[in-house]
């Protein structure tokens, strides 16, 4: 699947696949299908192995790991692999599992263990980086405290079934995008879209992970935040970034509590939120 989605995206300025996958046959099956498929030509970029070398060279614009960590038989067994990946990414690292609580611990664990690695004094300069997607900030992940519906950061995917009957499925997901290098200092502050929106009369609700490394409930209102405001907060999806600026508060004790907001350049517009009804108005730029 992946050999598929990275060919969809970079087509013949795809240079090299490397695959790593303890089963030959996983191997073998995953090699006949591009032979049966329309993307033969993948066969002359794609190059299998049975396991991931130790070698700090080649690096790869872009590693990943789906659905795999999970496999490994201990926490040791899945930090040395989360490092050695780390090490041969030039670019992107990208880690998914299942969205189960299972899934998400996994790969909650490997982007601690990643950042906390770089935090270190004696982080070698190669070895740095930051939190691309979904998270944006380096914090720790708000939702491990929780024991509510936020306990789990997770998304969804809808896709068809292969090849037997096209049947349309859905499925949820954790993930963790880690980049080589500091975070861009003009960087968007707009927080991510953690639950699905929900709509209701006259207002919609936005579950949001804010770049403070807070979750923030705001309850958009035409009246409270301007039409154009309140426009994209009902058309954005679950797993979109709101392009709207939320401050961190620390004044009232709460934790997860956010409020007010400054215009941000190339917002749509600003807002202002409190968990519990602190909203203060914005009016659209
Ligand atoms: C659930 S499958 C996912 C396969 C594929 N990555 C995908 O996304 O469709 C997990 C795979 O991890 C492989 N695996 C388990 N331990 C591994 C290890 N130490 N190194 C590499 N692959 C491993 C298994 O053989 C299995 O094919």
């Amino acid at each position: 699947m992946l050999f598929r989605a990275a060919d969809s995206l970079w087509g013949t300025s795809l240079k090299e696949v490397f695959a790593v996958d303890t089963s030959s046959h996983m191997n073998d099956i995953s090699r006949e299908m591009l032979t049966h498929s329309d993307r033969k030509h993948l066969k002359n970029v794609l190059f299998q192995r049975q396991f991931l070398p130790m070698s700090n060279t080649p690096k790869y614009d872009v590693v990943v790991s789906s659905f795999s960590l999970l496999e490994l038989p201990s926490v040791g067994a899945r930090l040395e692999t989360v490092l050695n990946l780390w090490t041969k990414t030039e670019d992107f690292l990208v880690l998914i599992e299942f969205g189960t609580m299972a899934g998400f611990q996994v790969i909650n664990e490997a982007r601690d263990f990643l950042l906390w690695g770089m935090k270190r004094r004696s982080a070698e300069p190669s070895l740095k980086g930051h939190v691309v997607s979904p998270c944006p900030h380096d914090k720790r992940c708000p939702m491990m405290s929780r024991v509510d519906d936020y306990k789990v950061c997770n998304f969804s995917a809808t896709y068809t079934t292969y090849p037997q009957k096209p049947i349309a499925k859905k499925e949820f997901y954790s993930y963790v995008i880690l980049r080589k290098g500091r975070r861009p200092a003009d960087e968007s502050h707009w927080p991510r879209i953690v639950r699905p929106v929900l709509l209701r009369h006259k207002h919609a609700i936005c579950r949001m992970c804010t770049p403070g490394g807070n979750l923030s409930e705001v309850i958009f209102t035409q009246h409270k935040h301007g039409k154009a405001t309140f426009r994209c907060a009902k058309q954005s999806k679950w797993g979109d970034r709101l392009p709207v600026t939320i401050q961190d508060v620390t004044n009232d004790g709460e934790t997860n509590s956010e409020e007010a907001s400054q215009s941000h350049e190339g917002d749509t517009e600003t807002t202002s939120t409190h968990s519990t009804d602190q909203v203060q108005n914005s009016e659209t730029k």
